[in-house]
């Protein structure tokens, strides 16, 4: 893991018409590190991430990407740095799976440049990982909720990027293909240096996989840290108003959360 902090954002601010959403949110996240972004219905989290992508318009100089204002970013270069997985996608072109897979190039392609070799193994790659290789020729219309959301993952990874940015990536998932795209995402983090940012609504997600959470709630960062610092049951009683316990995985040995289902 590189220290560096990779996204840092300074006091954000956020609000819809004259609604506050977010109140005054400083986050660092550093290079490599799988980052949750927990919180309830409504707290802010799609917010913050489409803020880091810039896809809401922010002030000058209260987000930093690579110690860089965000502002200061052409599209382009940031589409080479961050990659976002939507938390609800809509696609209704008639494209194969393929095709929306090499999107994920298009960052790195001239205005009239084709896909090359390396392009076509990326994405090849990406799909296999994925385990959308056996749908590359169909159109992605014709595709069930969870084929959608693992092409789009794909498309993200074939970008390539620094941070990948992630909206419950794993809502569609059966439980197979949920460990196994976090198991990748985790597995690029420590190997490759990914940085991850993902929103999780699983608590028992985020004590697994992340190094680092951000609790959010009505818009105010309410706790940060190692998950199992963060996750007590004060916490998921004050945040969530659920009672719940906290046990050992006897396969990882890492806390998970169970509670009552009364
Ligand atoms: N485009 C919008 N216009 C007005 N209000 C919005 C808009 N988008 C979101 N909001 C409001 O902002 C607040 C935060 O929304 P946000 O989507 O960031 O929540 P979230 O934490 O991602 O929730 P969820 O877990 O349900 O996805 C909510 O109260 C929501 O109703
Ligand atoms: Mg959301």
């Amino acid at each position: 893991m590189i220290d560096e902090v990779i996204v840092e954002t300074k006091n954000l601010n956020w609000s819809y018409n004259e609604t506050k959403v977010l109140d005054n949110v400083s986050i660092d996240i550093q290079f490599g590190t799988f980052t949750g972004i927990l919180g309830p219905n409504g707290a802010g989290k799609t917010t913050l991430l489409k803020l880091i992508l810039n896809l809401l318009k922010v002030e000058k100089n209260s987000i930093l990407i690579r110690g860089k204002d965000i502002k200061n970013y052409s599209r382009k270069e940031l589409a080479r740095i961050e990659a976002y997985v939507p938390q609800s996608i809509k696609m209704d072109f008639n494209f194969t799976v393929e095709q929306v897979v090499l999107m994920g190039r298009t960052p790195f392609l001239g205005r009239f440049d084709r896909e090359s070799g390396r392009d076509f193994e990326i994405a090849e790659w990406a799909m296999k990982e994925t385990g959308v290789l056996g749908l590359k020729n169909k159109l992605i219309t014709q595709l069930s909720g969870g084929e959608l959301q693992r092409v789009v993952i794909a498309r993200a990874l074939t970008q390539e990027p620094i941070i990948m940015a992630l909206d419950e990536p794993t809502s569609h998932l059966d439980i197979h293909h949920q460990i196994n795209i976090l198991s990748i995402l985790r597995s690029l983090a420590k190997k490759e240096g990914l940085t991850i940012v993902a929103v999780l609504h699983d608590v028992n997600h985020a004590l697994e996989y992340c190094n680092n959470i951000f609790l959010l709630d009505q818009g105010k960062i309410v706790d940060s840290g190692s998950p199992e610092k963060v996750i007590t049951p004060e916490v998921m009683k004050n945040v969530y108003n659920l009672d719940v316990n906290i046990k050992k995985n006897p396969f990882t040995g890492n806390p998970y959360i169970v509670h009552d289902y009364a």
